[in-house]
């Protein structure tokens, strides 16, 4: 059993949905996700790299529980804002709600062409066995930035973010989709094959 520590029920609805598909791939893997929902302080993201924050956290919850944790932390970057919001993604405007957030970027780039809307979601997971021995898997996808939020699903940013090749936003996908293309994806399909090939 592996211990997942996010406060994010959307965070860990995905996992569990990348880890249904990774199973429906791989049916021997017989890998169990269980929620930790645990109080880290709120100065705990201090980092300027995800990959930090993501092995404070698990190092945190470890000390807590002393049992394998997976950790992740993840953010949108947009080019022409040389990456804001970036590490600090789930800090930014803290009085507005989630749709002004995203109205506030979508009015930004909504003069703008299509090569100044470039964006990326970035997602660094840490799986911490012990304090000495924790591995890290990074998954990054990337889009633009629509003119108006679209689409009801996901959470956060995801209205949107637009993934060029199917030309919708993550709002708009259900989440198997979603969770099939996703910087979420791309990180914990890394960790799931690390776990399967069991190289440990
Ligand atoms: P943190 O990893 O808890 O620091 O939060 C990352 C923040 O990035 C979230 O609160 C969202 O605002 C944003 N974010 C990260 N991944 C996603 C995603 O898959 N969809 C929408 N927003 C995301």
């Amino acid at each position: 059993m592996f211990y997942f520590v996010t406060k994010n029920d959307n965070k860990f609805r995905e996992v569990q949905k990348i880890l249904e598909l990774y199973k429906e791939e791989y049916p021997t893997f017989n890998l169990e996700l269980a929620k930790l929902t645990i109080d880290l302080p709120e100065d705990i993201e201090i980092f300027n790299t995800y990959y930090e924050n993501a092995l404070k956290k698990a190092q945190y919850a470890y000390h807590q529980i002393f049992r394998p944790i997976i950790t992740e932390d993840s953010g949108l970057e947009i080019d022409s804002l040389l990456g804001f919001p970036g590490v600090k993604t789930s800090r930014i405007f803290p009085n507005l709600s989630q749709e002004e957030k995203n109205w506030a970027f979508a009015n930004m780039v909504s003069r703008l062409p299509t090569q100044y809307r470039k964006c990326r979601y970035v997602c660094r997971v840490v799986i911490l066995f012990d304090f000495s021995r924790y591995y890290s898997f990074e998954g990054i996808v990337d889009g633009y930035i629509s003119d108006q939020p679209l689409g009801e699903n996901g959470f956060g940013f995801d209205p949107i973010f637009i993934y060029p090749s199917m030309a919708m936003t993550f709002g708009q996908m259900d989440i198997s989709v979603k969770c099939s293309v996703s910087h979420r994806y791309i990180a914990f399909k890394k960790l799931f094959d690390f776990l399967r090939e069991g190289d440990y």
